[in-house]
């Protein structure tokens, strides 16, 4: 009888189960290696040459990245933008390629000047329309299609499967940044997606000490190879250390992330009913418009990430960031401390994002902590 699957929880505790074979250690060690050595006959059998191209500290984050995701491989960086840059590196020059009109601010910014300097063809859609992305899809032209779901800080949610059927008809490869879903909720690859990216600096790690980044690929294919050689080539590489203390963020990734989206629904509802609360966006509130395609694609919970609308506009978010104690008035997401951030003043100009709009990253504090906290602070 074939035995039983382990649960990813299992997986993710016990980072694979793997054991250091000399020791008998249950956590693998550093390795600091930026060189290795060469077989007598000049050749490198053991697969390692050279640290940029090869970190032994990398096997087992990336092997549990690619067990939780259900892909064929994985590869770290220095970054989420180091990630997803090196998807875009690996287009050809020019390539056409459709993306959100909401998304990780810096992404977009910096995919709308790789369009303005005609390295790449750009379209920003709505993509909770699969109507408008397949209308910016041309067959035989565009290349990827870009998608972020749920997407910040809206929190809209894309439906994968059906976007991946659009963009693979017409000839498009899928890559789906999945940093506030997390492995634990969505996995875009069984969805039909190509690619998965994470900006590891958020769930994946989980205590805001290390900036990371990881793709996932649904096969080992000529793309996949490319993206290895950007890796490489431009050298955006993570740490030893930075890998190590992901791989012990992603330990706890299941029990982070659940406890989060108890607490985020719990929030959710209770402003939702609060008179100072204009709106409040979360994917697991029945009325928020993509709850039901957030319902089929992610699996146990709704995520750790909201965001409320403050009734009086921008100088009134401002004045409730101002008076929180217990939720940190602080940029990023996706660790054990809650972080609040009044949004529009990082995006600037022409951001999509109303400038009443403050987000949360809800950590894994006592829930009714940080309801009383941000009661007191809407006043
Ligand atoms: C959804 C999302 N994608 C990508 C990034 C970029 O990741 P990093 O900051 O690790 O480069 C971020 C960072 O905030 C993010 O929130």
């Amino acid at each position: 009888m074939a035995a039983k699957p382990l649960h990813p929880a299992t997986l993710a505790a016990q980072a694979l189960g793997w054991i250091d074979e000399q020791t008998g250690a249950v956590v693998l060690p550093v390795h600091t290696a930026t060189t290795f050595l060469r077989d007598p006959d000049n050749q490198y059998r053991r697969g390692r040459g050279y640290g940029r191209a090869d970190n032994a500290t990398y096997d087992q984050p990336e092997a549990l990245i690619t067990a939780l995701e259900e892909g064929a491989a994985s590869l770290l960086f220095a970054s989420g933008m180091a990630a997803a840059a090196a998807v875009f590196h690996s287009l050809p020059a020019g390539s056409h390629i459709v993306a959100p009109r909401v998304m990780y601010w810096a992404l977009r910014r910096w995919l709308a000047a790789q369009a303005d300097d005609g390295r790449l063809a750009a379209d920003f859609v709505d993509m909770t329309s699969l109507d408008a992305l397949r209308a910016a899809t041309v067959p035989g032209h565009t290349r990827l299609v870009w998608i972020e779901t749920p997407a910040n800080p809206l929190w809209s949610i894309t439906d994968i499967a059906a976007a991946a059927e659009i963009a693979h008809a017409a000839g498009a490869l899928v890559a789906v940044d999945s940093t506030a879903a997390t492995p634990v909720l969505t996995r875009p690859l069984s969805l039909g997606a190509d690619i998965v990216m994470h900006s590891a600096t958020k769930y994946l790690n989980g205590h805001s000490d290390v900036i990371a980044g990881s793709l996932t690929t649904a096969r080992k294919d000529e793309f996949w190879q490319r993206i290895v050689m950007a890796r490489s080539g431009d050298g955006a590489i993570l740490g030893s250390f930075e890998a190590y203390l992901l791989l012990r963020g992603m330990r706890t990734l299941y029990p982070r992330v659940e406890r989060a989206c108890r607490s985020a629904m719990k929030i959710a509802e209770t402003l939702a009913a609060n008179p100072r609360v204009l709106e409040v966006l979360y994917p697991g509130l029945p009325r928020f418009p993509g709850h039901t395609v957030a319902a089929r694609q992610m699996q146990g919970g709704f995520g750790g990430m909201l965001s409320i609308r403050v009734k009086g506009g921008e100088a009134a978010a401002i004045a409730t960031a101002a008076r929180v104690e217990i939720w940190k008035r602080a940029t990023s997401l996706g660790g054990v401390e809650s972080l609040l951030e009044h949004r529009a003043s990082i995006e600037g100009a022409g951001s999509p994002v109303p400038p009443d709009l403050l987000r949360l990253s809800v950590g894994i504090e006592d829930p009714d902590d940080l309801i009383a906290d941000l009661e007191t602070a809407l006043g």
